[in-house]
């Protein structure tokens, strides 16, 4: 019994690390060994103790959710949808209080109320709102989120109020494997522990953030006097939290919500949640009939919607890749209009279910293209048929995994067209003036087939072309000129080698210095390059192997750059993040900084040099300001380069 005792104090422990604190303090070999060995005496003894993490696996199915009523009423929160309500509800509360209010900021997480309720101790059970006063008996199912604490150093009763979330990353990681993918987060969680088989709830890998104690008597016997404090003690007793700070300024609440980075947590959020800090004043202000009076939701705007399908086309990329784009009922969605959203491949609509008339859930990220997420209502569906031959060119199409294809390389014109622009960007052979219209009427007109043939144009033949004025087509022409200096990175990013993006074509120049040793190089050599594995090997030499005429004609023009280490540049080995909204596209800039000498970081660490934030940053910024990395605005990023 003593050493069951001993392996649950240690056990507990170790989740608290991994799980709460984010710090693991044991390996999961040996954490697994003396889980191991616990289960074992449990069986042996035929015993399990209350707080043994054994009983986080999920027991037995249950046959329905009993009624439980809670300690305290459970409140909801009244929400404001503007900056302007919010500041009209800040004044309202400094009248109450005759003077200034100190207020939290937390996150509003998209997830399911969970009440859990603590004794002498140890987690008795769990229970979702219901309708404030009765929710649900979910004991079972909350009992195998890791990151709970079963056992507290409060001795009392205690009643605390969380939000059951999916994490991001454990959706992804679940719908890998997935038979029936997840929609989203928050119908993962909420589906999760609406189970009535806890096992199927424990293989969603759930979490919850805590950030109110509904109820408290005895234990400590102290009284909590304001959120901040309220926060401490949740913490103190193991409980995860995410409280951002205190505040008297509604100002800087309202710049921090401005700079709260959605895409940049591992969970939902749908707003924010601001709350007076003084306990006192809260009694004083007191509650309507639904909602405290001392607590305001900010929501964002609906980053999802239902509508329904009309119909799904296919569009062919540069590769020849076919990639299906739903034609939606127009729907509003962050201030646009949707008409259409992506699919992503074939097999993404089977794998969704996804049917011509049903209606289906669309998300709209930063400014991507909207993605369907599946299927809301099935109504009369009628299945997506898949193409047989090319809606382009007319070619037979062959499948590849979960994708389509059009093998017509140099017949088929969207691939030639994409091939055309995707050499002429900045991170390619940087050509001006040449936008997609642009491209067409080049392959319409002058019978443009390939990039070869942007070199062998002329005055002449541009002055065919609608929009090419003497200015432009000087320009054109010089900029043709001058891409024959490109660096070698830069060039075998514009050769479009499948699945070699920017970043595989840098690596590649630095390790082979021209074209001729990466074209002859062979597989065990290409391994060694950082990143590129079986299929990135097999795609360079599969290319090279069929465009070894293509090498030779581009030597003829005089294009065969020879890697130049950066140097001299003026970021010359610095490493910077992009963050925010900035005035050019962000591959544009990010070539930019790699041509003077940097390196563009996806995130803040403490090795970062230098933080550039547009309009609307937030996390990043914040992590910047305190790591004191530089920072510099977007036109302050201007006058640099352009120095
Ligand atoms: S406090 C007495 N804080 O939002 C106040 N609620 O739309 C009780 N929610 O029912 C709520 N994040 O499920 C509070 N930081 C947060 C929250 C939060 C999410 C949920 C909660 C509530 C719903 C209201």
């Amino acid at each position: 019994m003593s050493r069951m005792e001993e392996l649950i104090e240690q056990l507990n422990k170790y989740a608290y690390h991994y799980y709460v604190l984010d710090n693991p303090i044991i390996s999961d070999g040996q954490y697994d060994k003396l889980y191991d060995e616990l289960a074992a005496l449990e069986k042996a003894e035929n015993r399990v103790l209350p707080s043994s993490p054994t009983r986080r696996i999920g027991g037995e199915p249950i046959k329905e959710f009993a009624p439980h009523t809670h300690l305290n009423k459970l409140y909801s929160l009244d929400k404001r949808n503007s900056f302007e309500e919010l500041a009209a509800w800040d004044e309202k509360i400094k009248k109450a209080a005759a003077g200034d209010v100190e207020y939290t900021l937390e996150y509003k997480l998209d997830g399911l109320t969970l009440c859990l309720t603590y004794e002498d101790g140890y987690f008795r059970c769990a229970s979702t709102r219901g309708n404030g006063t009765v929710g649900e008996d979910v004991t079972a199912q909350v009992s195998t989120v890791k990151s709970i604490p079963l056992e507290i150093p409060f001795k009392g009763v205690l009643e605390v109020q969380g939000e059951g979330i999916m994490r991001l990353s454990a959706l992804n990681e679940y719908n890998k494997t997935a038979k029936e993918p997840l929609k989203n987060a928050r119908n993962g969680v909420a589906g999760a522990i609406r189970n009535l088989d806890p096992k199927v709830t424990a293989k969603r890998n759930l979490d919850i953030i805590f950030y109110n104690v509904n109820y408290k008597r005895g234990g400590d016997g102290k009284l909590l006097s304001s959120q901040a404090e309220c926060i401490e003690f949740l913490k103190a007793n193991r409980f995860k939290t995410e409280m951002l700070f205190c505040t008297k300024s509604m100002s800087e609440i309202i710049d921090a919500i401005k700079n709260v980075d959605k895409n940049n947590l591992d969970f939902l959020i749908d707003g924010m949640v601001i709350k007076v800090d003084d306990f006192a004043l809260r009694e004083e202000l007191g509650y309507t009939d639904k909602f405290p009076r001392w607590a305001m939701a900010y929501k964002f705007e609906a980053e999802e919607a239902v509508t329904k399908l009309n119909d799904v086309i296919w569009q062919v990329g540069r590769t020849g890749k076919l990639t299906p784009l739903g034609r939606l009922e127009p729907v509003e969605l962050c201030g646009a209009t949707i008409k259409n959203a992506t699919l992503n491949n074939y097999g993404d609509i089977c794998r969704k279910g996804i049917k011509i008339g049903s209606t289906v859930f669309i998300r709209r990220s930063n400014d991507v293209i909207p993605e369907i997420l599946g299927i809301a209502e099935e109504l009369d569906g009628k299945e997506v048929p898949i193409p047989k031959t090319c809606p382009a060119c007319g070619a037979e199409l062959y499948e590849n995994g979960a994708n389509i294809f059009c093998p017509n390389d140099y017949g088929c014109k969207p691939q030639v067209c994409g091939r055309i622009e995707h050499f002429c960007t900045k991170a390619c052979m940087d050509i001006d003036g040449v936008s997609e219209k642009t491209i067409e009427r080049l392959y319409d007109t002058l019978n443009v087939r390939s990039v070869i043939d942007l070199y062998n144009l002329d005055k002449d033949k541009l002055s065919m072309i609608e929009g090419f004025k003497e200015k432009k087509t000087a320009n054109f022409l010089s900029s043709v000129e001058n891409s024959k200096n490109v660096k070698l990175g830069n060039f075998i990013n514009a050769l479009g080698i499948p699945n070699v993006g920017r970043k595989t074509a840098e690596d590649l120049a630095e390790k082979y210095k021209n074209i001729d040793a990466l074209a002859g190089a062979d597989m065990e050599s290409l391994l060694s390059v950082d990143e590129v594995g079986d299929i990135v090997a097999n795609s360079i030499i599969s290319f090279f192997e069929k465009h070894k005429a293509l090498v030779e004609r581009f030597k003829e023009i005089g294009i065969n750059p020879q890697y130049a280490a950066n140097s001299g540049g003026i970021l010359d080995g610095l490493k910077i993040v992009l963050t925010g909204k900035i005035s050019m596209p962000r591959g544009e800039a990010t070539a930019i900084i790699e041509n003077l000498g940097g390196k563009v970081q996806s995130s803040v660490t403490k090795d970062t040099d230098l933080v550039i934030a547009g309009e609307d940053a937030g996390s990043k910024l914040e992590k910047a300001r305190k790591l004191g990395v530089k920072i510099i605005d977007d036109n302050e990023f201007k006058s640099l380069i352009n120095s």
